[in-house]
């Protein structure tokens, strides 16, 4: 088996002070609401039964949504018999691993394991096995607009097909895909405006408008960047510029490194306009349907399908300093003590303004972090009784170190994601993850705990992270902390966060089936580490386990039992139900039938 290599792929997340969500009321699910809601449930149709549409009826179909049904196959097809095409197999082989080019294919997702069905797919341009469906969507709507999403609905809850929604492809839990479904892929509605002075609807008159910038479904935040630079703005996004500004990033949280600064992204929602269950276009904000608007804002996906996103901008930042630092040590023993040291300054670095990325394995650790707003001076001061501790230990050699200014935020964060490959994609990827609360690295005794939680779980993880690389973000604490909008139903744990641990794990395409799950069960395993040291924390929805035990409580922490309620009430049929979503407690596994009470 060849090792996954450790791709550094994201920059996520962050949190902070408890979320007292006043006014909310903690509604639960009484035994006979529960029961009524369960009998709405059936099982999905499937392509062998007589309920599936008739070709004359998937063909009306496609006139209504402008000939843009794509019959969907797996997107390696034609370098496998009997569809072998020569033009089309070199374009899969030179674009497989493509974020770019993955995206764009209406069958493909980012971490190709979750294009399989019970073992069987259509897996890597070079095999010559047989090319099998898998869970790849049997037709895809390559929607450009409201009406497209609507009829989508519409079709999907008329025929009790399932659904899927993709965007860019990113999730984690493998939630963009479906098998026997219909796709509703937005990754084409690129509408994107400013607004100067934006003033919700339904907002009392005098309402002051506030900077804003207008979003549709399909814009990623690469282009959303470049565009809000233009305009002197900025706008909280992703690490990530392929991830998608309007879909599962921010209906999770959704954070990078402005973070610390400017909050979550569901703390800077201002409006969203959505297409319900029944087909209906809503606008959620904080004066129309209110309890929806909460949802939207941290409940992750499955009540709906957003059609726009409307978030707060913020003025340019200048002198934005941009570090990056790589330390080397000849064994494990001399690089803990520098993490260890590291560690415990994550609370004072976080006070100064600092945000970022660690990537750390046994012998190494390479910093990009952020200090906006300060002269390039301070910056360097503030790192140097780090590296001059970490110069101190004998072998350990500071092998890079650069603390750039930029006089704009754009071109620090092309400085920051310079480093990610294109070619990251096409991969089998799982998760481990643990949001850190400042406490425990505000004692030594904490720091301890966890920079030994941390050996274990690398020397658990060893037989296929050989070198115990993981992702450490500082994408917390400052303005996530105060929770500028104490109304949403993300994590109350984030307000108490100060970092976002990451181990990815994979397996090459010919691992056997036992091997790839025994890999799986050794990382939810080995998380357990850090979820014994971290108990009144949680993990971050959108970069999670699909395996994370008491996922509910981890997700989404005291907030679920009103997200229930309110997934009832916006989707009583699970037309938008998806893995570990709220609500899907209800279902099988698969997700295709409802679980016998
Ligand atoms: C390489 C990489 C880097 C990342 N970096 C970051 C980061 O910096 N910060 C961060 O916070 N997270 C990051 N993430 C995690 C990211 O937030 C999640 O993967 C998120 O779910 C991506 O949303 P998407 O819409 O782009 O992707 P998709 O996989 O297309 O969608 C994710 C989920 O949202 C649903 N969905 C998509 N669009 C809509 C819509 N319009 N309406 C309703 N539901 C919708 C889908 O059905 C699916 O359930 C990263 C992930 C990857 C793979
Ligand atoms: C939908 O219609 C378009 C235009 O007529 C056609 O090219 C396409 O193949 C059709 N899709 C399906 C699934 O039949
Ligand atoms: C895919 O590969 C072709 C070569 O066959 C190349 O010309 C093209 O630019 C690639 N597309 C993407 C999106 O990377
Ligand atoms: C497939 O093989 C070609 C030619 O040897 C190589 O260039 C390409 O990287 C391979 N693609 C994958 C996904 O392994
Ligand atoms: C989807 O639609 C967009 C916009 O019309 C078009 O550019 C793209 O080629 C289409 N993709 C597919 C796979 O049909």
């Amino acid at each position: 088996m060849r090792p996954h290599l450790f791709t550094l792929q994201s920059v996520a997340l962050l949190g902070a002070l408890i979320a007292a969500t006043s006014g909310i009321s903690d509604t639960t699910l009484d035994a006979e609401h529960q029961s009524a809601f369960h009998s709405q449930l059936q099982c999905r149709c499937l392509p062998s039964q007589a309920c599936w549409p008739s070709v004359s009826t998937w063909t009306t179909f496609n006139q209504t949504v402008g000939g843009r049904l794509i019959a969907t196959t797996p997107a390696a097809r034609e370098c496998r018999e009997p569809y072998y095409n020569k033009a089309k197999c070199d374009e899969i082989q030179e674009n497989y691993t493509s974020v770019v080019w993955r995206q764009n294919q209406p069958g493909a997702i980012i971490n190709h394991n979750w294009e399989t069905l019970n073992g069987q797919g259509c897996l890597g341009a070079n095999q010559t096995t047989p090319c099998h469906q898998g869970s790849v969507p049997l037709f895809t709507v390559n929607a450009t607009n409201v009406a497209d999403v609507q009829a989508s609905i519409r079709f999907a809850a008329h025929n009790n097909i399932r659904l899927v929604v993709k965007n860019t492809g990113h999730c984690f839990l493998g939630r963009s895909i479906a098998p026997h479904s219909l796709n509703l892929w937005t990754h084409h509605m690129k509408d994107m405006q400013v607004a100067d002075a934006f003033v919700p609807e339904g907002a009392p008159q005098g309402t002051q408008g506030r900077g804003a910038i207008v979003l549709g479904a399909g814009v990623q935040w690469k282009e959303a960047y470049k565009f809000i630079s233009q305009y002197g703005r900025e706008v909280v996004g992703g690490g990530e510029g392929s991830v998608g500004t309007s879909g599962g990033f921010c209906l999770g949280g959704g954070g990078g490194p402005l973070s610390p600064r400017y909050g979550l992204c569901v703390d800077n929602v201002l409006q969203y306009k959505i297409i319900t269950a029944n087909g209906e276009l809503r606008v959620a904000n904080a004066y129309k349907n209110k309890d929806l608007f909460w949802a939207l804002r941290g409940g992750g996906p499955g009540f709906g399908v957003v059609v726009e996103a409307i978030y707060k901008t913020h003025p340019a930042l200048k002198n934005v300093n941009f570090a990056e630092i790589i330390i080397v040590a000849p064994e494990q023993a001399q690089m803990d003590k520098v993490v260890q040291d590291f560690y415990a300054r994550q609370p004072a670095m976080s006070d100064e303004g600092w945000a970022g990325l660690a990537i750390v394995d046994r012998t190494s650790m390479m910093l990009r972090y952020f200090l906006p707003e300060a002269p390039n001076t301070q910056a360097k001061a503030s790192l140097k009784p780090f590296l001059d501790y970490a110069r101190s230990i004998p072998g350990v050699a500071v092998v890079g170190e650069r603390v750039d200014d930029h006089a704009v935020y754009y071109t620090a964060w092309q400085d920051y994601v310079s480093i990610i490959p294109d070619k990251s994609a096409g991969a089998n990827t799982v998760l481990g993850t643990r949001l850190i609360p400042r406490r425990l690295l505000e004692s030594a005794k904490g720091v301890e705990s966890f920079t030994s939680a941390l050996r274990q779980l690398q020397d658990d993880v060893r037989d296929f992270v050989p070198k115990g690389g993981y992702l450490m973000f500082l994408s917390a604490g400052g303005q996530v902390a105060k929770g500028n909008s104490k109304d949403t139903s993300v994590l109350p744990a984030w307000r108490t966060t100060l970092l976002e641990f990451m181990l990815m794990a994979g397996w090459s395409d010919d691992t056997p089936v036992p091997q790839q799950l025994h890999i799986q069960q050794t990382v939810t395993a080995a998380t357990e580490h850090l979820r014994k040291i971290t108990r009144e924390s949680g993990t971050y929805v959108n970069e999670a386990d699909p395996n994370e035990p008491d996922w509910q409580r981890s997700f989404f922490g005291s907030n679920y039992p009103r997200l229930r309620v309110l997934k009832h009430k916006y989707d009583p049929k699970g037309l938008f139900v998806c893995r570990k979503c709220v609500g899907s407690e209800d279902w099988d596994n698969d997700l295709m039938c409802p679980r016998r009470p």
